[in-house]
């Protein structure tokens, strides 16, 4: 697939995202609830991380809950939300013995109360973490942070804060709540829908793109790197000529 006439493989992507899709149709596919595929999913969650911090990986972003998903049966959103809260603090010493630092973009004041103190508590435990950064999308939605930055934007702009002309895309990028992080370099997606679901919309402008058929539970190690090596065979161009990517190398 690669136009690059270089054998040598770039260096591992610094910021890496996925949509982990596909849990409730791995249940199905073993005769399980939807829920099992979500606890078996946590699982997936510990080896990838594990796998991503260990590759050298900066920042790897999880889509773990989407705005749309509050809209599932109550059922499934309790499950999710009690999975959610279990889940990070049970990754916790994890992460800390791997230098690792957890955050969340999101809007996390629809979490119920006792949820969102234990992700505190996670966060707190790993803010020293100089390793990978674990982001988890959790209540987050694109549209629901554009459109929270854009108020953001004219609540200044009202302020005399700033000027209309002042404001560029790196102003935006700023206003986002994914700021303190680089744009991802890959995005990967499982379970085979070729959709973004509300994902990252203005940050994967320029993110090589995988779709993995592999339901969210059952995605390895082995394919994690395999999509990573990928990933490394690319050539991205940024709008240039392939002529004009090589010789700036
Ligand atoms: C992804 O798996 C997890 C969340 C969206 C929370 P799904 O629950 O969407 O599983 P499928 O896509 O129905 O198989
Ligand atoms: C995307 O999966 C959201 C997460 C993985 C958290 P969905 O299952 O919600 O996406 P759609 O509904 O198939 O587009
Ligand atoms: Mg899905």
């Amino acid at each position: 697939m690669s136009h690059n006439k270089d054998i040598e493989l770039k260096p591992v992507p610094t910021h890496v995202a996925i949509i982990m899709d596909g849990n409730g149709r791995w249940a199905k596919s073993h005769g399980l609830e939807r829920t099992v595929g979500h606890v078996e999913g946590v699982n997936t969650v510990h080896r990838i991380t594990q796998a991503a911090s260990d590759m050298g990986v900066k920042y790897l972003t999880l889509y773990a809950f989407s705005t749309e998903n509050w809209n599932r049966p109550q059922e499934e959103v309790d499950a999710l939300l009690n999975l959610i809260s279990i889940a990070l603090e049970q990754e916790t010493p994890a992460l800390i013995e791997n230098n690792a630092k957890l955050e969340i973009i999101g809007d996390i004041d629809r979490m119920p109360d006792d949820a969102r103190q234990r992700l505190n508590r996670s966060m707190e435990a790993t803010a020293h973490g100089t390793g990978l950064t674990v982001v988890v999308a959790f209540s987050y939605s694109s549209r629901w942070e554009i459109t929270r930055a854009c108020a953001k934007l004219a609540q200044e702009a009202i302020e005399g804060k700033i000027k209309p002309e002042e404001i560029t895309d790196e102003v935006i990028s700023q206003h986002l709540t994914t700021a303190p992080y680089p744009d991802p370099d890959l995005l990967i997606r499982t379970g085979g829908e070729m959709r973004v679901s509300n994902f990252l919309l203005w940050q994967i402008a320029y993110s090589e793109i995988i779709v993995s058929p592999t339901y969210w539970p059952a995605y390895t190690v082995e394919e994690f790197q395999a999509n990573i090596d990928a990933y490394r065979g690319r050539e991205r161009r940024f709008g240039r000529t392939s002529e004009q990517v090589s010789s700036d190398k």
